[in-house]
């Protein structure tokens, strides 16, 4: 049967994961009330199309942080994606190279940034960081990604540890012997997630690994330690956004981590409007969590996000079919945005303006 929509997607990934990945890559943090919601929220929100417009043509290039993009979606980081599939990152990368996108490799992956590099040359690539306690490996990450490439570093801010995801904790959750974190094989021996009997072995290693010591002063440790612009993913309020500002960072990801962190944070998109109000106009703003639809990423730029990110979704795509699988979930997400813009009235990007959306509640009062 076609697959039509991310739904369908996710479905197919359901049937063909085995359950230790399938719950790795589902779950939320605690009750996953915030899991839910980064959906449930996009849905309260109400698009107000204008009509009559010349849609003819449809235009969804834009530039991100030096980069040309043929529209404005990119894969997030996730960790260890060879637990969908044989091709892993290199797959995920190859696709949304050829989607026109941008690919967020994460430190936690099952191919090394320069196996990554070299698997998706034409792919325009950044490198999630997450800050190890030993800091000249952290530095030596950041030269490697440099060396590889990597146009920008994003620094996770949302995991000095790790949330709490029941099913992760009840499954003991590890990766296969044949599964390794590539970009620490040789380095180090901590490069295996093994079983550990108290928690989840990702949850074991984190604690161990990640310098939760972390703070802003860190911030300014890693922008004057590289030339690549700073991202800093994981803002949830207007304070952090302008923090992020006076520390020199280039732009944010507004995101709650796909929800796995701190269960009842808000949704990713009802955070967006204060931050966009507060450093909109020198920071480029960006937001994952929660899209699956054409009419997602419309309602994100509307609230005056620059890009958005999917993470579980390109997952459910390569579980599908590897890269194959990754590259028609893009397909068929482009041209559902496309749909969204024509019937809006929308030629191109910005065209899309703020009173394109009204909260539900809006109508509630008629
Ligand atoms: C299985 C999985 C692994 C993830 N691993 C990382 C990671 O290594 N680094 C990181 O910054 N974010 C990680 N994230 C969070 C994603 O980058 C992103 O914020 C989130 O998935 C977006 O929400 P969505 O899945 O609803 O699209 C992970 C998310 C998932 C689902």
């Amino acid at each position: 049967m076609a697959l039509v929509c991310v739904e369908d997607f996710e479905k197919k990934a359901h049937s063909v994961l085995e359950k230790n990945a399938l719950d790795y890559y589902r779950s939320g943090a605690g009750e996953q009330f915030t899991l839910q919601l980064n959906r449930d929220a996009f849905r309260r929100i109400r698009i107000r199309p204008r009509c009559l417009r010349d849609v003819s043509v449809i235009d969804t290039s834009c530039h991100i942080l030096g980069i040309d993009l043929r529209w404005p979606l990119g894969i997030a980081p996730s960790a260890m994606q060879k637990l969908a599939h044989p091709e892993g990152e290199g797959g995920n990368a190859r696709a949304a190279g050829n989607a026109g996108s941008i690919y967020i490799l994460s430190t936690l992956s099952t191919m090394s940034i320069e196996e990554v590099a070299a698997a998706a040359p034409n792919t325009n690539k950044w490198f999630q960081l997450y800050v190890y306690k030993d800091r000249s490996l952290t530095e030596q990450m950041v030269r490697r990604a440099e060396k590889a490439n990597f146009k920008a570093i994003v620094l996770t801010v949302d995991a000095p540890i790790f949330g709490q995801r029941r099913s992760d904790i009840r499954n003991k959750f590890n990766l296969p012997p044949h599964l390794h974190l590539a970009n620490f094989q040789g380095i180090k021996a901590d490069g295996v997630i093994s079983n550990n009997e108290a928690t989840s072995g990702i949850n074991a290693y984190v604690s161990s690994q990640f310098d939760s010591t972390l703070t802003w002063k860190d911030v300014t440790w890693l922008v004057n330690l590289t030339k690549l612009p700073i991202i800093v993913k994981g803002i949830l309020t207007r304070e952090d956004a302008v923090l992020a500002r006076e520390f020199g960072c280039a732009g944010v990801i507004v995101s709650n981590h796909g929800a796995r962190q701190i269960d009842t944070v808000p949704a990713s998109i009802e955070a967006l409007p204060e931050i966009v109000k507060a450093v909109g106009n020198d920071l480029v703003v960006m937001l994952d969590g929660g899209v699956t639809q054409g009419n997602d990423i419309f309602k994100a730029l509307a609230l005056g996000a620059k890009m958005v990110f999917v993470g579980r979704a390109a997952l459910w795509g390569l579980a599908c079919n590897g890269q194959k699988g990754v590259e028609d979930l893009l397909g068929v997400l482009k041209k559902d945005f496309e749909i969204t813009l024509g019937l809006s009235g929308c030629q191109r990007l910005h065209d899309i303006t703020s009173d394109m959306v009204t909260h539900e509640s809006t109508y509630a009062k008629l």
